[in-house]
């Protein structure tokens, strides 16, 4: 393979720039032509690209969002788009392409690699909500931050004795709403994949901690669950006589530097990406499962189902009163 692209695509997320670090210089110190793709499959198709060398990703790695932004785009989701994407590789010589995304950026991915241009996938999303993997690159920076936001609102939520009302994202999923519910001693933590009844998971949770003397609440709700916030806030205070408040917690979660963790996966999955195009392979995802990087056919990964950990949601619940 001597020319290859690397997109981000989707949601952005802390960590895209270290997986795009580690794609340009794996494939340059392999005498490998990299072009960075603008804007996601937009660029893919109107062959709006950036000549990549070892320097032009030096001092990325601590940088949020992503250099080569990001897109949803619905131009290459039609049969036109597709081909004419396939015409712009064809034309810049592109053999093989490393998407960093979700699972809609897997699909694309899929498609482009079932009509001959050979594409990995990497996962890159907040929500961490990709099958095949256990963990995605910009999950755990954000769940810190959201961590770090809501120990923020704790310290004014105590001093009130008010109940705050937290919303976080997750479009579809609720990994990141649970972790952070227990990271942050939540009372009561609303996700889409486990029915709730607001009366008995958040107002008869909170009157039983009341009996015990507690006098400050947080409730964490998924986006995902569709539950308005400041509804809930409102509902809580004339039903448990707590001042609550409701905040949404929105797209700062999603910016800031990448932690640790988020920067050696991106770092270790990149790598991955391009050893399996130098092999010809395509078609695969690069997954992350119990610290382990591996890979599974786009197809397969994107019909598996991810559920969620029910031992841990247990867990919140139990300790959290
Ligand atoms: O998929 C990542 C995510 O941040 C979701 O949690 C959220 O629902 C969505 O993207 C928000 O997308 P946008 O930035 O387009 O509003």
């Amino acid at each position: 393979m001597k020319t290859i692209a690397v997109l981000t695509s989707g949601g952005d997320a802390p960590g895209m720039n270290a997986a795009v670090r580690a794609v340009v210089r794996t494939a340059c110190e392999n005498g490998i032509r990299v072009l960075g793709v603008v804007r996601g499959y937009n660029g893919l198709i109107n062959g709006d690209f950036v000549e990549m060398d070892l320097r032009s990703v030096s001092d990325i790695i601590n940088r949020g969002g992503t250099i080569l932004y990001s897109a949803r785009s619905t131009e290459f989701a039609t049969e036109e788009g597709m081909r004419k994407a396939i015409r712009t590789c064809r034309e810049y010589g592109i053999e093989g392409v490393v998407v960093i995304g979700g699972d809609g950026s897997f699909r694309g991915a899929r498609d482009l690699s079932e009509r001959g241009i050979p594409c990995v996938g990497i996962p890159g999303t907040i929500d961490n909500d990709i099958a095949c993997c256990d963990y995605t690159i910009g999950y755990d920076t954000c769940l810190n931050t959201i961590m770090e936001m809501v120990d923020r609102i704790r310290d004014t939520s105590e001093s009130h004795d008010r109940c705050s009302v937290i919303e976080v994202m997750g479009r579809h999923a609720g990994y990141l709403a649970l972790n952070s519910g227990i990271a942050c001693g939540a009372t009561a933590i609303l996700i889409p994949e486990v029915d709730f009844d607001i009366e008995k998971h958040v107002i008869e949770r909170m009157k039983k901690t009341q009996r015990t003397d507690k006098k400050h609440f947080i409730i964490v709700v998924a986006e995902g669950v569709g539950v308005d916030v400041k509804k809930l806030a409102e509902e809580i205070q004339a039903k448990t006589g707590v001042e609550s408040r409701a905040t949404v917690l929105g797209h700062t979660q999603r910016g800031g530097y990448p932690t640790a963790k988020d920067r050696i996966m991106a770092t270790r999955m990149g790598n991955y990406a391009v050893k399996l195009l130098m092999k010809d392979i395509g078609n695969r995802v690069v997954a992350a499962q119990k610290e382990e990087v591996l890979d599974f056919d786009i197809f397969e990964a994107l019909n598996m189902k991810k559920s969620i950990d029910m031992e841990l949601y247990n867990v919140a619940h139990e300790v959290s009163i």
